[in-house]
């Protein structure tokens, strides 16, 4: 029997949405990728990717060439739809939406009846409902989930993504999901969809159990990694090393702290925890006190530095690594980004070092005391390290090439 899901829509293409529409092509599913940025669609139809995560630039190009992958800037009529668009935060950490609200005014036209939308995106508790709700507004010819008491001719559901960046491809299909329906109904119809290339189990529950069990995932994280930060401040004020404190309690059978850093980046971990403080902040002040912990972090490295350069001849100071995590080109809420940010600002001339990127994000470009630069030169030119990512090819600096310089390690890389 032919699968009913003949064509799908992803709405989306970055990080997520790109590698989920390549994975369903790889399935044998006609797919269209739909994106609002004109660049990246014209590079996808060349069979080209915009982002760097291992082997998506031969399952592109594989999936463009056998005509089972298009992209275009405009939805149109198909079986299901998936919604990874970008959930960030506004200034004042309030959930910004309008991603997802302008992705449900672009597909409410060509939804029809058996249609079923499903939102990847992570969001805060009741997003998944008003989702439907906007779209009820757009199309009042259909009955949509949320309305009660009443059979739906759309499934709506959300099932959040949990990929690492690096491991996509292989996330995408090994891990298990959680599938919450605004229905029981939806929630089945949202699993069959998946069942088409998840390997993992699909743990079937409501809209809005899914949406707090994906923020829940984030803020635990966040949580750990701040008793973490926390236990290196402390450490650092009572001069003890604080990675010889975390192996060492670590060796305890139901001990496991985590490794402190610069900060928490990234458009997960440091953004959605907020996601539940703006739904129940009397009830959240672990998960907000954490998030502060960790954004003091980058202040904390930039004092660092900064002593150390007062007491030294140092010109310049090597920054190796800028994206959030390790042997990725996310810089989104990047704390190294942050740091080099504010080094610069106190007059130091930074000599960056990004394998992972080709320019410097916006915010660090046209600063004359920032230049981005090979290793060779930065470590020549500068008498203090600061390793602020963890990334496999910082691995080829030797010993030799850091003896007689200040090296402020801030992720336990040479520890
Ligand atoms: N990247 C990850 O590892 C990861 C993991 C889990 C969850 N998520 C969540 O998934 C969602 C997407 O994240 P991402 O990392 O893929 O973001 P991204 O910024 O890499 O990609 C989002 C894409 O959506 C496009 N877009 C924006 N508005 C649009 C619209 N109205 N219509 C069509 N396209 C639109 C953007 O141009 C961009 O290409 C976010 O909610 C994020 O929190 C991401």
């Amino acid at each position: 029997m032919p699968s009913r899901f003949q064509k799908i829509a992803v709405i989306g293409l970055g990080y997520v949405g790109l590698p989920t529409a390549a994975v369903l092509a790889s399935r044998g599913v006609d797919v269209l990728g739909v994106d609002i940025n004109s660049a990246s669609v014209e590079l996808i139809n060349q069979g080209k990717i915009h982002i760097e995560e291992p082997d998506l630039d031969v399952m592109v190009q594989g999936a463009v060439t056998a005509g089972r992958l298009r992209a275009s800037d405009k939805p149109e009529t198909a079986d299901a739809f998936i919604v990874s668009v970008p959930t960030p935060f506004k200034n004042d950490h309030e959930p910004d939406l309008d991603a997802i609200e302008q992705a449900a005014q672009t597909l409410a036209p060509v939804l029809e009846k058996g249609n079923i939308v499903v939102l990847e995106s992570t969001v805060p508790v009741g997003t998944t409902e008003k989702l439907s709700q906007w779209l009820a507004a757009l199309r009042t010819d259909l009955i949509f989930p949320h309305e009660k008491n009443k059979t739906p001719d759309i499934s709506i559901a959300h099932s959040p993504e949990r990929v690492l960046p690096g491991r996509v491809l292989l996330e995408l299909v090994d891990n298990d999901r959680v599938v919450g329906g605004l229905t029981p109904e939806c929630a089945k119809q949202a699993a069959a969809l998946y069942k088409l290339f998840v390997q993992g189990e699909c743990h079937l529950t409501d809209a809005w159990t899914a949406e707090l069990v994906k923020l829940s995932e984030n803020a635990y994280r966040d949580v750990n990694i701040a008793f973490a930060n926390e236990l290196s401040n402390v450490s650092d004020a009572l001069g003890i090393n604080v990675w010889d404190v975390v192996r060492l309690a670590n060796r305890h059978p139901r001990v496991n702290i985590l490794k402190p850093g610069p900060g928490v980046g990234g458009h997960c971990i440091a953004v959605d925890p907020w996601f539940i403080v703006s739904s129940a902040p009397g009830e959240s002040e672990l998960i907000r006190t954490a998030r502060t912990i960790n954004d003091a972090k980058p202040d904390a490295v930039v004092r660092q530095v900064l002593e150390a350069f007062k007491s030294s001849n140092a010109s310049h100071v090597a920054c190796l690594g800028l994206s959030y995590k390790a042997d990725i080109d996310d810089l989104r809420e990047s704390p190294a980004v942050e740091i080099v940010g504010k080094l610069a600002g106190s007059g130091l001339s930074c000599l960056v070092v990004e394998p992972h990127v080709d320019v410097l994000p916006p915010e660090l470009q046209n600063i004359d005391k920032i230049q981005l630069v090979e290793i060779e030169s930065a470590l020549a030119k500068s008498d203090i390290i600061i390793l602020l990512v963890d990334h496999s090819t910082f691995r080829s600096i030797s010993e030799s090439q850091r003896d007689g310089k200040t090296v402020i390690d801030t992720r336990g890389f040479w520890q």
